[in-house]
């Protein structure tokens, strides 16, 4: 359960607050938390976690875990041990797994328990309730789970876990790195090589962890480019120590209130530049933002690098769909700049972002021409006819529908910030599935 769903609406006007200056450090990647935890509980013996994301999606993967059999304990803020069973030593749960507004946890565990022989019931929030769950259904009913979901292949949903798993090979046909962690998830306990052939490159945090943690994990290039992901089960995983690097996607938001907010410089540390993820920087610069990056580093295995990023005057441009799986989280941070930005901004190929925590491209059509800004919705993305640097009008009277969208909630703070009256917004709380601290944040930015 989500704190959207046990309190009283949390609403909020965020209001212009004159220009944003100081240094946020961005909490822990939500990916890399997820994994980290998972892969910590299969492993035999103890591994730590430093600078985990402590957000209602990622507890909500560690209330899995401990149901599941492993022992996690919360020695400081952001640091965690964890002391795992071994891969398919995991203990059939007494209940439902309550996944709450976590579509990374439902999938992610879909995969890593379709290959025990356990029966699990998987529940979430209204949203996560909306959200396919078929395209991880049809992989793991190949490898041998069986499944009864609700209509339209959706939670609550019971799984029965293979019994034996069978080794698939399987291409996406969605570029989707939950999709292919499931799968690959699933080989951890399934008896010889399971691969999954990416068309589209997405986020690797899984390869990157489970090659970390000792699996036997092969990437090489098929003959039309894709990547050919193989795995070796069954698996032992040796613990590890794991540094959480920062979230890009969290730093989004303070990139995008910095560039548009007049004489703004904000330092955001700590930021995950891993390529997979690193779409929204590119864009920014090529639309004009001014972004430095300083301290350049590794942090568990990922590219971390510090920003320093200063009000910019933007130009609209036309975003090649390509880059969409590297910033697919960041295009409702993106829709703002871009209503901001001087001429038209177009975005194509866009049509996973219906199926995100909301629809993304409906709902911040509907959030930013609230606002005052001009977009017209497409079936695939948004064309967005930017200010040219004029202060958004804001809301009156209207408080934006978040959708409990924890995204479409930080991005129509960002746009509040930027106007000249600001942005109403119905509900704060899905914020905190993955940015507790984000208010706090940017509530100290405003001088
Ligand atoms: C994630 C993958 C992406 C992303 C989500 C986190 C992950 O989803 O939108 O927030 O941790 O693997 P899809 O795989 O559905 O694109």
């Amino acid at each position: 359960m989500t704190s959207a769903e046990n309190s009283l609406p949390r609403p909020r006007r965020f209001a212009p607050a004159g220009p944003l200056r100081g240094t946020v450090r961005v909490p822990g990647d939500k990916s890399i938390s997820h994994r980290a935890l998972m892969l910590s509980a299969l492993a035999v013996g103890r591994s730590r976690i430093s600078g985990l994301l402590e957000g209602e999606d990622v507890l909500a993967t560690a209330a899995a875990m401990r149901a599941l059999g492993a022992r996690l304990e919360r020695t400081s803020p952001g640091e965690w041990q964890v002391s795992g069973v071994g891969v398919g030593s995991l203990l059939q749960p007494e209940g439902a797994l309550d996944m709450g507004n976590s579509g990374t946890s439902t999938r992610l565990l879909m995969g890593l328990l379709a290959s025990h022989p356990l029966t699990v019931a998987f529940t979430g929030d209204a949203s996560l309730s909306k959200r396919p769950m078929g395209r991880v259904i049809e992989p793991l009913s190949l490898v041998g789970a069986d499944f009864t979901a609700s209509p339209g292949g959706t939670l609550p949903l019971m799984m029965r876990g293979a019994s034996p798993p069978v080794p698939v090979e399987y291409r996406l046909p969605v570029a989707s790195a939950q999709v292919k962690s499931a799968i690959l998830l699933a080989g951890l306990n399934t008896p010889g090589i399971t691969t999954v052939v990416e068309p589209v490159p997405t986020r690797d945090h899984s390869e990157r962890m489970l090659a970390g943690f000792g699996a036997d994990l092969k990437v090489e290039a098929g003959p039309a480019g894709e990547r050919v992901i193989s795995i070796a089960g069954e698996a032992d995983l040796r613990p590890q120590d794991i540094v959480v690097p920062g979230d890009p996607s969290s730093a989004a938001f303070f990139i995008v209130a910095a560039l548009l907010v007049p004489d703004s410089e904000v330092r955001v540390e700590n930021v995950g530049m891993n390529p997979t993820r690193a779409g929204l920087v590119e864009v920014l610069r090529m639309m004009g933002g001014d972004i430095e990056e300083d301290g350049v580093r590794e942090v568990g295995g990922e590219p971390v690098a510090d920003l320093v990023v200063r009000h910019s005057p933007l130009r609209g441009i036309e975003i090649d769909p390509a880059l969409a799986p590297s910033m697919i989280d960041e295009f409702p941070a993106l829709f703002v700049a871009a209503a901001m930005a001087g001429g038209t901004t177009t975005t194509t190929g866009l049509d996973e972002l219906r199926v995100k925590e909301s629809d993304r491209l409906r709902v911040m059509a509907e959030a930013l021409t609230d606002a005052g800004a001009e977009v017209d919705e497409r079936e695939d993305g948004l064309i967005i006819r930017g200010t040219g640097g004029e202060a958004l009008h804001g809301t009156d009277g209207v408080a934006i529908a978040t959708h409990l969208d924890h995204r479409i909630a930080m991005s129509m703070a960002v746009a509040g910030l930027a106007s000249e009256r600001g942005v109403e917004i119905d509900d704060t709380r899905p914020i905190a599935t993955s940015f507790p601290n984000f208010e706090a944040l940017l509530d100290g930015l405003a001088q």
